[in-house]
């Protein structure tokens, strides 16, 4: 299967997929479990980030698991979705965000598939860190589709749980951050060690700490994800359905060989 949704915040079921099996995976990083099933026969795997009842928070994920998970199934392209806070007033809650850069600042110790040792030391460029393919596909979608999205912007990651201060947004927005979560890197940067092209949807579900005045609550990001749902799942069966078959994209170029993945469990 070459395809494969990772669903954040609000995005729990694989919803339109038929035939539906739940397939676990044992990595060298540990298990981690995706739902595999088809539409439009094409297979698909889904995995909940955070658990499918949310019970995994952004600090706990093992992101290198369910990276190691999907490429073992032979994953090459993953759609993610993530709910975001937004600090850039073209932005608002209700929108989509295409992201085509990010600004690292969890501080996680989980960063690479390459440790060194067996596993080497490789150096990957990120000056295109989400799949161009992917993303374009997306626009053009989500435009036709009447939504409001927007054509790139940065994203701010940081460790979480906790939502940020204002004086931290303050700061994100002075360094070019236009949207925040916690949970895009380190998951975009070992999709991209993997050789997966890699392109989130971020959705809009409030204004960030500090610029509308209102304490934040998870209870009203769950609510917009929940609203917005629908466009969710339409907009990215419809891009996945539209992937052809190659990848011209070079999103794999840089792709290094990892031989202790071994296969699927
Ligand atoms: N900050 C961080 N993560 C988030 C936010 C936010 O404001 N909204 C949704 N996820």
């Amino acid at each position: 299967m070459r395809l494969a949704i990772i669903g954040g915040t609000g995005v729990y079921d694989p919803g339109v997929l038929s035939g539906v099996r739940e397939v676990n995976v044992e990595t060298v990083y540990g298990k981690a479990g995706a739902l595999v099933g088809t539409y439009k026969g094409q297979e698909i795997a889904f995995m909940a980030r955070h658990g499918y009842g949310h019970t995994v928070p952004p600090h706990l994920i093992n992101y290198r698991a369910n990276i190691a998970a999907l490429k073992m199934l032979g994953v090459e392209r993953v759609i993610a979705t993530s709910a975001v806070g937004s600090l850039n007033t073209a932005m608002p809650p209700g929108s989509f965000v295409f992201m085509d850069q990010f600004i690292d600042f969890a501080k996680s110790e989980v960063r690479t598939f390459f440790d060194g040792g067996d596993h080497g030391v490789v150096h990957t460029d990120y000056t295109t860190p989400y799949c161009p393919d992917i993303r374009a596909r997306l626009i053009e979608n989500a435009r036709q589709m009447g939504f409001v999205a927007s054509d790139g912007g940065c994203y701010v990651c940081t460790d979480g749980p906790r939502f940020e201060t204002p004086a931290e947004i303050r700061m994100f927005r002075i360094l070019g951050g236009d949207v925040v979560g916690m949970t895009g890197v380190p998951e975009v940067v070992l999709a991209r060690e993997a050789g997966m092209c890699y392109a989130s949807i971020a959705m809009v579900t409030n204004w960030a700490a500090g610029i509308s005045g209102q304490p934040l609550g998870h209870a009203e990001v769950v609510e917009i994800m929940q609203a917005n749902g629908e466009k969710l799942r339409r907009l990215m069966m419809a891009t996945l359905e539209g992937l052809g078959s190659e990848r011209t994209c070079g999103c794999g170029r840089d792709a290094h060989p990892m031989p202790w993945l071994g296969t699927e469990a």
